[in-house]
């Protein structure tokens, strides 16, 4: 039999691992209910901004099949699930698409197969929600009839450096049988397969890793408001402190936090916590609130740079630039842009945007905005031009030039200290 494997879930994290197995040799298919993204792949469109057209046409090429027919998991040795895992009501972690697709796997698991959890979540997910779902649709038993592991994912979006492939990966098996058949698959396309003690520590590691970040952008957001107090001028002192060669990591102040991760996945282990044990996780409730503060603070600091011109915030023309969650990808989750825009709204500005990724700009769901056809026109006319993202398409310098009033929330300019976050 050939090596085939079905990964369940072809979004961010999904496709990039499919591709990497189909360069592996293997038979991959790419298994998910959403019809309008089997028929984009099987056409050859890729929808996410790390895999262009040509390959999605390499991975076909290579025997990669989109499909919304399950019954592949029954040809597979592996499956791997990299479904969304999002915040439910009340900030708690919603895993109705976690126990969907594992749930579809155990219904066509086939004996000695491996099934890998990917998505993001808290520790005793593995165990204690899938194991169960599979043993019962199955009707075999785990770490025995078939295995079981966790593995996290290290995607970053738009990232060239670290891919899949060179970046380690981290697998728990829920026994060492099951942790030895992960570390396999995996071993075929990734150079670095770091197996840790069991499934609890694998998902744990993950959260570490995204809280780490998330903490440590809430230190330099709140250092850059009062060093703003304090005449510093914190992109310097960043630049200062990134020059020791051990012991610092470089983070920069930001409008707030983006994605799917940062902002979501800290709460999955804050809210297990609590929920387990019966208290706060404090840093990363502090982190939620600095960060959250951000879009605010954001507003406030334009306001008082139209104060300076004898400007209100009230009827300004403000033109936002960058409305992604990072530089120089499409993906609007979770993104600052959001709250920034809501609060300018709030304060009666008159808002418009431009981004070389986004046409229009769906704010809620009744409100949207187009993007402004001339950038450079756009640019000139508005009372204060706010870069939010800095991507790459984007003459900073000429726009800086251009603009009444300009404020850089990235650093990325040569604006003054007092014209940057
Ligand atoms: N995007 C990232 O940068 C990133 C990085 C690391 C980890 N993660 C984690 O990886 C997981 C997946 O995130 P993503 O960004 O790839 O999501 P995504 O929304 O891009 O893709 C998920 C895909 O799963 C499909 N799907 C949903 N339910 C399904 C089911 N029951 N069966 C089959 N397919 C189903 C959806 O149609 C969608 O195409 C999340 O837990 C996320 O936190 C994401």
């Amino acid at each position: 039999m050939s090596k085939t494997v079905t990964i369940i879930g072809q979004g961010y994290v999904g496709l990039p691992l499919a591709e990497e197995a189909t360069r592996a040799g293997w038979k991959v298919y790419g298994y998910d209910v959403s019809d309008r993204v089997v028929n984009g792949l099987n056409s050859g469109i890729s929808h996410i901004d790390d895999l262009t057209d040509e390959d999605i046409a390499g991975m076909v090429e290579r025997g990669y099949e989109a499909t919304t027919d399950p019954r592949c998991i029954a040809e597979s040795q592996v499956s791997v699930v990299c479904v969304p895992t999002p915040l439910g009501a009340a900030g708690s972690p919603d895993l109705k698409y976690v126990e969907a697709a594992t749930q579809t796997v155990g219904d066509h698991l086939a004996k000695g197969a491996t099934y890998i959890l990917e998505s993001t979540t808290y520790p005793g997910t593995t165990d204690g929600i899938c194991l169960p779902i599979l043993e019962a649709a199955s009707g075999m038993k785990a770490g025995e009839d078939f295995f079981m592991a966790y593995s996290p994912e290290r995607v970053d979006p738009g990232r060239i450096d670290f891919q899949i492939k060179n970046t380690p990966k981290l697998v728990g098996g829920i026994n060492d049988a099951s942790t030895e058949h992960a570390v396999d698959f995996y071993s075929h396309f990734v150079d670095t397969v770091v197996p840790v003690r069991g499934t609890k520590e694998a998902e744990t590691s993950k959260l570490l890793e995204n809280t780490f970040r998330h903490v440590n952008i809430a230190l330099v957001n709140e250092m850059a408001k009062f060093c703003k107090e304090l005449g510093i001028d914190i992109w310097e002192v960043i630049r200062g402190a990134s020059t020791k060669p051990f012991g610092f990591m470089k983070f920069t102040p930001s409008a707030g936090v983006g994605g799917h991760c940062i902002p979501i996945d800290p709460n999955y282990l804050s809210y297990e916590v609590r929920n387990r044990l019966g208290y706060p996780f404090r840093f990363v409730e502090l982190a939620q609130e600095i960060n959250n503060s951000m879009p605010r603070y954001v507003v406030s600091r334009s306001s008082e740079l139209l104060n300076h011109q004898a400007k209100a915030l009230n009827g300004s023309k403000v033109l936002l630039l960058g409305v992604t969650y990072k530089p120089n990808i499409a993906d609007q989750r979770e993104s600052p842009a959001v709250p920034v825009a809501e609060e300018f709204l709030n304060r009666m500005a008159e808002l418009s945007f431009h981004d070389p990724l986004v046409e229009t700009w769906n704010l809620s769901k009744d409100y949207s905005l187009e993007r402004e056809s001339d950038l450079q026109k756009a640019v000139e006319e508005a009372d204060l031009v706010v870069l939010l993202q800095a991507h790459k398409a984007y003459d900073l310098e000429n726009i800086r030039n251009s603009a009444k009033l300009f404020f850089d929330t990235t650093g990325k300019s040569d604006s003054p200290a007092q014209f940057k976050l």
